[in-house]
């Protein structure tokens, strides 16, 4: 099992503006902790779903492994080497292996732009100048997302073709410059639920043919239950939660993480008696409360919550949780992470 992404106590803050008066009486800039303080590891080959709500900091983290951002303080490393610190050939490199699919196809595209050219815009980038070449590479990738026959979608603009289509045109865009990295962030979360699932089991197929790991970022829970190998559950900037899929899904453990399967409508009435239903809303990104995130909508919390951030902490096969119920003194495991 190689380490293809791994993140070491990553933090991203963005400044936010102060209002006129604010700046007259001298307020304190603020920050907003969009990530602070995130560990992981993504395995070479695997589907890795990042769930959180919306404002978690789910697309700055998939920015920051993307190097779209680089981080206020911690790592970032690809392929065993720190993305900050490239330069020249090795960014180059590393912009080609690692690809961002967006959420949003009719923002992504250029209205004025054709498809066929909108999908080799990568390899003119990158230095395939010969156009008949890039017109081959990008028909047989045209032909990888399901476009049939490819040369007659080649010249239509993103207006003549649905939603579904221009998300294949996207993910086309991504793949065709054959990254082993691709980050798909909220993929399906714009098209109707109809062909979600088609798009999904696209990506799914390409990664196996074309040997991608695949991070999966999304809102929806359902989601990872269907398509991750593992899963990370992220709540206001910090992984709460992180195992394989089946862990995750018969033994969630953080308070926040059966809270979120709650949510999910269950057709069994003896499991909807039992579900958990987390109060009030997501808090602010600029003023967490102390302690646990988590405490002021938590049932089960205690005042070593409201005052200590418990760190992410084995539990289990590969089980992390940072939560204060499972932390048994004198059980701190070897390798566990602090925010
Ligand atoms: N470029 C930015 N400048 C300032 N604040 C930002 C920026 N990007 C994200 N944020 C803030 O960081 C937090 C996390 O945002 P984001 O990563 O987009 O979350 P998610 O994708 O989970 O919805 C939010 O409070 C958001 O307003
Ligand atoms: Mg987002």
């Amino acid at each position: 099992m190689t380490s293809i992404l791994a993140m070491q106590e990553v933090k991203k803050h963005f400044p936010v503006k102060r209002s006129f008066i604010e700046g007259l009486v001298g307020t304190k800039a603020k920050q907003v902790r969009a990530v602070d303080g995130v560990s992981l590891d993504i395995i070479e080959g695997e589907t890795f779903v990042l769930v959180g709500e919306s404002g978690s900091g789910k697309t700055t983290l998939g920015k920051l492994a993307l190097r779209v951002y680089l981080p206020t303080s911690g790592k970032v490393i690809f392929e065993g080497k720190d993305i900050s610190a490239l330069r020249g050939k090795g960014l180059k490199d590393f912009r080609k292996s690692a690809q961002m699919v967006y959420q949003d196809p009719v923002a992504a595209l250029n209205p004025r732009t054709r498809i066929g050219e909108a999908i080799g815009e990568p390899l003119r980038f990158h230095g395939v100048r010969d156009s008949s070449a890039r017109r081959e590479r990008v028909l047989k990738m045209m032909r990888k997302v399901g476009f049939d026959p490819a040369e007659d979608f080649f010249t239509r603009y993103p207006h003549e073709i649905s939603g579904g289509q221009r998300q294949r045109v996207v993910i086309a865009r991504a793949l065709i410059l054959e990254p082993r990295f691709v980050v798909a962030d909220e993929p399906v979360a714009m098209l109707d639920v109809s062909i979600r699932a088609q798009i999904l089991k696209l990506l799914l197929d390409l990664k196996g043919e074309m040997n991608l790991t695949l991070l999966i970022i999304t809102h929806d829970i359902a989601i990872a239950k269907y398509f991750a190998d593992r899963v990370a559950i992220m709540y206001l900037g910090q992984v709460v939660e992180s195992a394989s899929k089946d862990e995750v899904f018969e033994n969630p453990m953080h308070p926040y993480t059966k809270a979120l399967f709650s949510s999910v409508p269950v057709p069994d009435p003896e499991a909807s008696r039992r579900r958990l239903i987390i109060k009030g809303e997501i808090p602010s990104a600029i003023t967490p409360p102390p302690g646990c995130r988590f405490n002021p909508r938590c049932p089960y919390v205690f005042d070593r919550c409201r005052v200590e951030d418990p760190m992410l902490r084995r539990s289990g096969d590969g089980h992390l949780v940072a939560c204060h119920l499972y932390d048994r003194a004198g059980q701190r495991a070897e390798g566990e992470h602090s925010h």
